[in-house]
């Protein structure tokens, strides 16, 4: 049955034991000795001679990890051309056989390429060995397997009302076209549920991973085709996603975009994707799957326990370097505690050095992943000193000499409107707010309504009735709601994951409701 290890990680700041810290070492040295050139793979075919850019190891940015190929138009034209013929016979291979190959790669990435997976998102997206756990390793096979589990039940569902002479049945049919999975730096795991739930149920994909995860992504790539994967059914094409896009979105067979990035990206994918339907370009009218943005908050009450609510803010908020979707960006404080909130919580954060966790294996937090998004930050917080609405509590220092590296970082607003408490930074940049208690409505009312974004959201209370209000008046304002926990933290199998409003479609990854936007469904009727 399924696994899961995620919840291995539970102890924040404590010296744990990791077990073969030999291993992992030795695979970090690898990669820091051996930079090598990824290619772009079309048909199971590698292919070097395309113009290059380098991967950049956020912590270290002099440091050659080697350099990846970009793709050009024809080889766009040639990965989606060779994943509508790998479907040919990918999409009738029994489902058992398409099962086995991903619970295979999740024994190969849990054993054989544990330690090589876990240096190459370490190096490749900035992670501690932790962070990296919970993502290359934990929640990455959580994926494969909660998708096989979910699949076999669906395949399984059939109707019961098949009457005397009448046989019922309901056909799982993969799409017609391909899918196009546009994946994220954040998470290798994203990037392994964007590409795996398609191909799980019989379809093929072109892949444009992030510019920013080519190391581990690869990696991925590699054990998918050990464990079995036949060439083509997923196409690895790294390279400029406006020049990807339009090529694929232009497509007739184009079918499915599964897709986790931001909202401004989504919504032109979207847009686009809505002229060409409008144009009569495609076959059908494309799935369109997608996780964006978000502004998640923490709202804390007077009777909340004030040790949990600020051990979670800090990890919600400074954990994964903020640049989780679900990262916590904006939190609301009664009165009655905010004084001694904001003193554990600034003395906690204070207490946190940034660090390269490549070296520093036992670091709590790496860099930002580049520089574009050292520079949104690192603005953001440059202007605090001229805003008389700002006050900066805690870090406010950074330094790109080395790695992109910013001190975990919170704010202070006297305006419950301005804009730290609407943007979405994606980095480790928290905004605090002090709430009169007599003013909770309009507080709930701002939480819901004043950023467009609806993912994850969190509220810290003892007292059971207003737990129940909070629940109510916030139904719509997260997909991922949590009491007396973070904001962030979802694990595969327990709580499904995704937003709505301008958070995306909220289709849920790591659920059986997902699965369902990669299958066509024919009923048929049979009478005998
Ligand atoms: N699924 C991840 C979380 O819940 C992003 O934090």
């Amino acid at each position: 049955s399924p696994r899961h290890i995620t919840n291995e990680y539970t102890k924040l700041f404590k010296k744990e034991d990791v077990k073969d810290w030999e291993l992992l070492n030795q695979e970090i040295k690898y990669f820091s000795e051996n930079p090598e050139t990824v290619p772009l793979i079309i048909n199971g075919k590698e292919i070097l001679n395309r113009e290059t850019k380098k991967i950049i190891n956020p912590s270290n940015i002099k440091q050659n990890l080697g350099d990846y190929c970009q793709a050009n138009e024809q080889d766009v034209q040639d990965a989606i051309k060779a994943s509508l013929e790998a479907k040919k016979i990918w999409a009738n291979m029994p489902f058992a056989d398409r099962s086995a190959i991903f619970l295979k790669a999740s024994e190969l990435i849990s054993t054989k390429y544990r330690y090589k997976m876990l240096a190459a998102t370490m190096l490749g997206q900035g992670k501690n060995v932790f962070q990296g756990e919970i993502d290359c390793i934990g929640e990455l096979i959580d994926f494969f397997r909660f998708n096989v589990k979910y699949a076999s039940e669906l395949y399984r569902s059939q109707p019961i009302e098949s009457t005397t002479g009448v046989w019922n049945r309901t056909e799982y049919r993969p799409l017609e076209g391909f899918v196009y999975a546009v994946t994220p730096f954040n998470f290798t795991a994203i990037a392994g549920g964007l590409i795996g739930a398609p191909a799980l149920m019989g379809n093929t994909v072109v892949w444009k991973p992030s510019d920013s995860s080519i190391l581990s992504n690869y990696l991925l790539y590699k054990i998918l085709k050990e464990a079995g994967m036949p060439d083509g059914v997923i196409n690895f094409v790294p390279g400029n996603p406006v020049k990807i896009s339009e090529i694929v979105l232009n497509d007739k067979n184009f079918s499915a975009l599964h897709f986790t990035g931001s909202t401004k990206v989504f919504s032109s994918i979207w847009t686009k994707i809505a002229e060409n339907v409008g144009k009569g370009i495609y076959r059908d009218f494309p799935r369109i799957v997608g996780e964006t943005g978000g502004k998640n908050f923490h709202l804390i009450d007077k009777t909340a326990n004030l040790e949990n609510a600020v051990f979670n803010t800090i990890r919600g908020a400074f954990e994964f370097q903020g640049q989780k979707c679900s990262a916590t960006s904006r939190v609301y404080v009664s009165e009655s505690i905010y004084d001694q909130f904001k003193e554990l919580l600034v003395k906690t954060a204070d207490s946190i050095q940034p660090t390269n966790c490549s070296e520093n294996l036992q670091g709590f937090m790496g860099p930002v992943i580049h520089e574009a998004s050292f520079d949104k930050v690192t603005n953001a917080i440059k202007s605090i000193e001229n805003d008389n609405e700002l006050t900066l509590l805690s870090g406010g220092k950074f330094d790109k000499s080395e790695g992109y590296f910013i001190k975990p970082t919170i704010v202070e607003t006297s305006n419950i409107d301005h804009s730290f408490m609407k943007t979405e930074f994606f980095g480790p940049l928290l905004t605090v707010f002090k709430y009169k208690d007599s003013e909770i409505d309009n507080i709930l009312e701002k939480i819901d309504k004043s950023t467009g974004y609806a993912l994850t959201g969190s509220i810290f209370s003892t007292d059971r009735v207003n737990i129940r209000k909070y629940e109510e008046k916030l139904r719509y304002s997260a997909g991922n709601f949590y009491i007396n926990d973070k904001s962030t933290g979802a694990v595969v199998g327990q709580q499904s994951f995704g937003g709505s409003r301008l958070s995306g479609t909220n289709d849920k990854a790591g659920s059986a409701a997902l699965i369902t936007r990669f299958v066509s469904v024919r009923s048929v009727k049979e009478n005998f």
